[in-house]
């Protein structure tokens, strides 16, 4: 995931993040050193008691204060309207349930607040999703239950989110892979 094609994709991802963020899907804190410096403070989740051990140099070398949290997105351990930013990277894929991870990341953001994401997910060419489907159950098994088919703008959309800005397209790859969706979503009503 530390690849320079990737890394560009996560410096385009969050920019314009600010104030209070929270990283779902956190990892190994490679998005760290790509927030912009409008960024006060970064809560981490992920169900990995691993990962902050694994980001430690990356938390290191901030210039906010990082915490990371042991637990799913499924059930976010905060309080509705607490952040100003909620970002999601290459995790919306892995979710169990992505549906109710993007309703709790709805209701932690501030009225105001906004959702950063870049996901891979379905392809738009009907040749490309067919392989797709066809591969899914392979990946979700070799890669810790990665969906490669899920329509990550429609997921977002479906869960009230309004879609501010979104890019699709392709970066270098596996066929199946390396479609994605890029953009900003306002938590709406
Ligand atoms: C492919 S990694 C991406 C990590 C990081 N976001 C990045 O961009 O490098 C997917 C991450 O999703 C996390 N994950 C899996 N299930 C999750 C859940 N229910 N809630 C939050 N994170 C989850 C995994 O532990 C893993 O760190």
């Amino acid at each position: 995931m530390n690849t320079r094609v990737l890394n560009e994709q996560r410096g385009k991802c969050l920019a314009g993040a600010r104030g209070r963020v929270l990283e779902v899907g956190f990892g190994n804190g490679l998005n760290l050193k790509h927030y912009p410096p409008e960024v006060e403070e970064v809560v981490g989740v992920d169900p990995s008691s691993e990962a902050e051990k694994l980001a430690r140099q990356e938390i290191q070398r901030c210039n906010f204060p990082v915490r990371v949290h042991t637990a799913s997105a499924e059930a976010l351990p905060f309080d509705a309207g607490s952040f100003d930013t909620v970002a999601v990277t290459w995790t919306l894929c892995t979710i169990p349930d992505a549906a109710r991870a993007l309703a709790e990341m709805k209701r932690v953001l501030k009225a105001e607040g906004r959702l950063h994401f870049v996901e891979h997910g379905l392809a738009p060419q009907p040749r490309v999703a067919r392989w797709q489907h066809r591969l899914n159950g392979i990946q979700k098994a070799l890669a810790g239950g990665c969906h490669l088919n899920r329509d990550i703008a429609a997921l977002i959309a479906g869960a009230g989110f309004q879609l501010e800005t979104l890019e699709t397209y392709y970066v270098k790859g596996p066929p199946t892979h390396p479609h994605l969706y890029r953009g900003i979503a306002a938590p709406g009503g």
